[in-house]
């Protein structure tokens, strides 16, 4: 079983992507045969400065190899490497109806937010759609926000073998179990664009005041307090053992809870779950000649994979 992601890089990873995506993402290397691609040509939709693209494509690959990405498993490469993308990407827009992309939510979101819309905006669910026909990926796990991109790349195949005959593999796709809603430190969900994120690799101090900023109301020491509309509470859970979460629940119920105590207990959850990652990633950012080995093995791998489905996408349409 083929699976296949990507990640876009689009800054500093945040508990809000740990627990919504990556995880599940390293769960699954396990599963079949992972195809994990850094998505820099997406990207470019929406990021314009060269020196901060080149940095988040960085970030991430040594996030998610600090995080338990294993090589060894899992194919972990640069979108941008695989040039048989772009070009199965242009046979496909020859398929592909305006109308499919117009009904696009996330494109249309973007324009009704007032965000000028470019070509490659508009063409971002077909360059998708490559990446994934491209290894005949069969399964597809993404959040609920890229569903709808999941299912026009099977549209668009669909479109293409009805026109040239069976060439391209549809894919399924796994929606990732969602991990409820994870809070950021004003109480709304945890995004980078709302400034409101708590980075996975921050640590020391930096982490420290960061969780001491966490909203919370300003309820007397000693009143019962409720855990489910508590922000520290909420991101607590996904990090205690349940067994600690439910002493946690009863303290707050019970009253003569101080917030500052049960901060603290979650920047040490953090500092444990965390603090090997943190290390490995220290170590790896020493050795960037070892990241490129990673990206360049994965990408001569699936370039050979990639320039098979190319050939008979081509053949199929009549280029050769
Ligand atoms: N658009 C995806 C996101 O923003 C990233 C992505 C690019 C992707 N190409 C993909 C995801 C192919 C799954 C399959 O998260």
């Amino acid at each position: 079983m083929r699976i296949l992601s990507g990640i876009q890089p689009s800054g500093k990873l945040h508990l809000g992507n740990y627990l919504g995506a990556i995880r599940q993402h390293l769960e699954l290397q396990e599963k079949g045969d992972a195809f994990y691609f850094i998505a820099d040509l997406h990207a470019l939709t929406t990021v314009k400065d060269p020196r901060a693209l080149r940095e988040n494509v960085r970030d991430v690959a040594l996030d998610y190899l600090a995080l338990g990405l294993d090589p060894a498993r899992a194919s972990f490469y640069r979108q941008s490497d695989i040039h048989e993308v772009p070009e199965l990407c242009w046979l496909l827009t020859t398929v592909t109806p305006m109308g499919l992309l117009e009904r696009c939510t996330s494109y249309k979101d973007k324009l009704a937010k007032g965000i000028s819309a470019d070509y490659g905006l508009f063409a971002y669910p077909v360059l998708m759609a490559a990446d994934i026909l491209i290894v005949d990926a069969d399964l597809v796990p993404v959040g609920k926000d890229q569903k709808q991109h999941v299912e026009v790349a099977r549209d668009i195949a669909g479109s293409f073998n009805h026109l040239y005959g069976e060439v391209l593999k549809l894919p399924q796709e796994r929606i990732l179990p969602e991990a409820g809603l994870v809070p950021g430190i004003d109480g709304q969900k945890m995004s980078k664009s709302y400034g409101n994120d708590i980075g996975i690799f921050l640590e020391g101090k930096a982490l420290r005041e960061r969780v001491m900023a966490i909203v919370t109301d300003s309820a007397a020491v000693e009143a019962p307090k409720d855990p489910d509309t508590n922000n520290v509470f909420n991101l607590l859970r996904f990090f205690a053992p349940p067994e600690e979460t439910r002493e946690w629940r009863e303290r707050f119920l019970a009253g003569g809870l101080k917030y500052a105590e049960v901060k603290q207990r979650l920047v040490e959850l953090l500092d444990e779950r965390f603090g090997p990652a943190r290390e490995r990633r220290r170590e790896l950012a020493k050795r960037p000649d070892e990241v490129e080995d990673v990206l360049n093995e994965s990408a001569k791998k699936v370039r050979s994979i990639a320039s098979a489905t190319l050939a008979r996408a081509r053949r199929a349409c009549g280029i050769d």
